[in-house]
């Protein structure tokens, strides 16, 4: 057998302890990885919330608006590149307008500036490939603030742009493959877990 380089003995004991968790780490750490279903929270963080959930209806609600008024008005390949040009602006508008931190990610990205925050990252890897009806919007404590996150289902609206690729417009795959080199967010049925809302609120 060949003998691990000197190096490799501290190097594994480190991977160990990251994976195992110290107990070094901060009081969030201790939080399940995957949070708690918002029906198991303690009542001190139910106003933390309501207020992630109000957010989360508005930045739905804003988005689903536009990309609507779109696909009436210019159909699918325009409404590709409205949500390319105005998803990230619109996200950030009402998170301001919210007084909160929000955004949108899923394990398979379209835009790489949607990857989950560090305290959803679990969740969102271990929940891919599943049923959005096999999910519900889940809490985690981080000390002074709340985080929760809400899944996205895909519907058939949605499978213009996040579809079987064989069936999607050509105007539309130029469009993504010039703007996302990378896409990831394509091949979903209805029913499929497409991504989650996520919000972090401050504890008041
Ligand atoms: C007209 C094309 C189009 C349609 C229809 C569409 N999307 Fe998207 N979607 C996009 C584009 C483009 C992006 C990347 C936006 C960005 O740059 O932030 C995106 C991003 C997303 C993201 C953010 C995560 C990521 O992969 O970057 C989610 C979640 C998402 N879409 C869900 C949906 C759902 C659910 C529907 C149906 C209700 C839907 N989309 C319909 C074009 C579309």
């Amino acid at each position: 057998m060949r003998r691990l380089p000197r190096y490799a003995a501290p190097l594994l004991l480190t991977i160990a302890a990251a994976v195992v968790g110290s107990p070094w780490a901060p009081a969030q750490a201790q939080e399940p990885p995957h949070g708690r279903p918002a029906g198991e929270i303690p009542a001190t963080l139910q106003p933390a919330l309501a207020r992630a959930e109000q957010g989360m209806n508005a930045l739905q609600a804003g988005l689903l608006a536009r990309l609507r008024e779109q696909m009436t008005s210019g159909g699918p390949a325009s409404a590709v590149s409205v949500c390319r040009d105005e998803a990230q602006a619109i996200t950030a508008r009402i998170a301001r307008e919210q007084g909160i931190t929000m955004g949108r990610t899923s394990h398979a990205l379209r835009n790489t500036a949607n990857g989950a925050p560090a305290w959803a990252s679990a969740l969102v890897r271990d929940s891919a490939g599943s049923k959005a009806a096999a999910q519900g919007i889940r809490v985690f404590d981080l000390g002074d603030r709340v985080g929760v996150v809400r899944p996205i289902g895909f519907a058939d609206m949605c499978a213009s742009c996040h579809g079987a690729p064989s069936a999607m417009a050509p105007a539309i795959r130029d469009v993504i493959a010039s703007a996302y080199p990378r896409d990831a967010a394509v091949g979903f049925v209805a029913g499929d877990l497409r991504g989650w809302m996520w919000a972090e609120v401050k504890k008041p």
